[in-house]
């Protein structure tokens, strides 16, 4: 009796560890194909070159006095070269199809124009889809760089303390959290500390954020009509004159929703909206919205 007991535990035993196996693996397969939550499985050399190479490109582009940009947009080179460093960190995985950090230049030249035209002293500033943390620190800069007070709030669903994969070259050696992640691009605490992270969806926590102003806000989350519409929505109704909403993914062929929501908001809100074309992919542009 005893000797039977023992085959059918280990048989048991045998059958939980093939079941955990599998469950292990087919978890893997499934998070390997999303770019963040992956585990780091690349070569750095092979990452760095495709960063290179997008660096150059972008540099033509957006630095030069002569370049023919589509964007029209000029930075200078210190500024680029701190924007591009935050995305080797912050936006580069091995998913390197599509590595583009067009909208974090995009998003840091408009955001220094609004603060030279606004001398408040007190900035509220509200991201949906915060990811690793990239356009979060891209405001948070530059409002401590411009020596202001206020506020980066920033959602998703992702937890900002628990360490994960993220699918970064910085955490090729373990697992980090977003803050140590942040970090790890070489965030000050004082640029970290006026990012407020906050975990859940937009519909979740804009029901409970009672923001009374938000100056300037990038909405690039879940890109479904609804969700945009709600946060459009949301934004609207606590900005002044002058206030920006940026908005990324304008593309009819990949997010009808977002499209849709943009455009019926542009036509009866009084916002005036502008489109801007990325350079490296012509599908993709951001939609500046100004209140007027
Ligand atoms: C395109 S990424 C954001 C990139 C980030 N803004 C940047 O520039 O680095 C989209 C993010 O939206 C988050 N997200 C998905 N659904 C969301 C929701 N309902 N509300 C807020 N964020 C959401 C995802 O977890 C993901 O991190």
């Amino acid at each position: 009796m005893l000797i039977f007991l023992r085959r059918v535990h280990i048989r048991f035993l045998g059958m939980l560890e093939v079941f955990l196996l599998l469950s292990y693996k087919l978890f893997y397969l499934y998070f390997d194909k999303w770019p963040i939550c992956a585990r780091s499985n690349f070569a750095k050399k092979d990452l760095l070159k495709v960063h290179q190479n997008t660096k150059n490109t972008l540099y033509e582009q957006y630095t030069s006095n002569n370049a023919s940009t589509i964007t029209k947009i000029q930075i200078a080179k210190q500024d680029f070269d701190f924007i591009s460093h935050l995305a080797s960190i912050l936006v580069l995985s091995n998913k390197t199809s599509d590595y583009n950090y067009e909208h974090g230049l995009i998003l840091f030249s408009f955001f220094s124009d609004f603060l030279r035209k606004n001398p408040s002293k007190h900035i509220t500033c509200l991201e949906i889809g915060t990811a690793k943390g990239f356009s979060s620190s891209i405001l948070s800069s530059l409002l401590c760089g411009e020596g202001r007070s206020g506020n980066v709030f920033t959602i998703d669903p992702i937890h900002s303390e628990r360490p994960i994969f993220w699918n970064s070259l910085s955490d090729s050696n373990g697992k980090k959290s977003r803050v140590e992640l942040m970090k790890s691009a070489g965030l000050k605490n004082n640029i970290m500390d006026k990012i407020t992270f906050l975990r859940g969806t937009s519909s979740d926590i804009l029901n409970r954020l009672s923001l009374s102003s938000i100056d300037f806000a990038f909405i690039d989350g879940l890109h479904t009509y609804s969700a945009v519409k709600a946060e459009l929505q949301y934004v609207a109704i606590r900005q002044n004159k002058g206030g920006k909403i940026i908005l990324d993914d304008f593309n009819s062929n990949m997010f009808d929703g977002v499209v849709k929501a943009v455009n019926e908001f542009c036509l009866l809100r009084d916002y005036e909206c502008d489109i801007v074309d990325f350079v490296l992919d012509e599908s993709r542009k951001l939609v500046i919205m100004t209140k007027i």
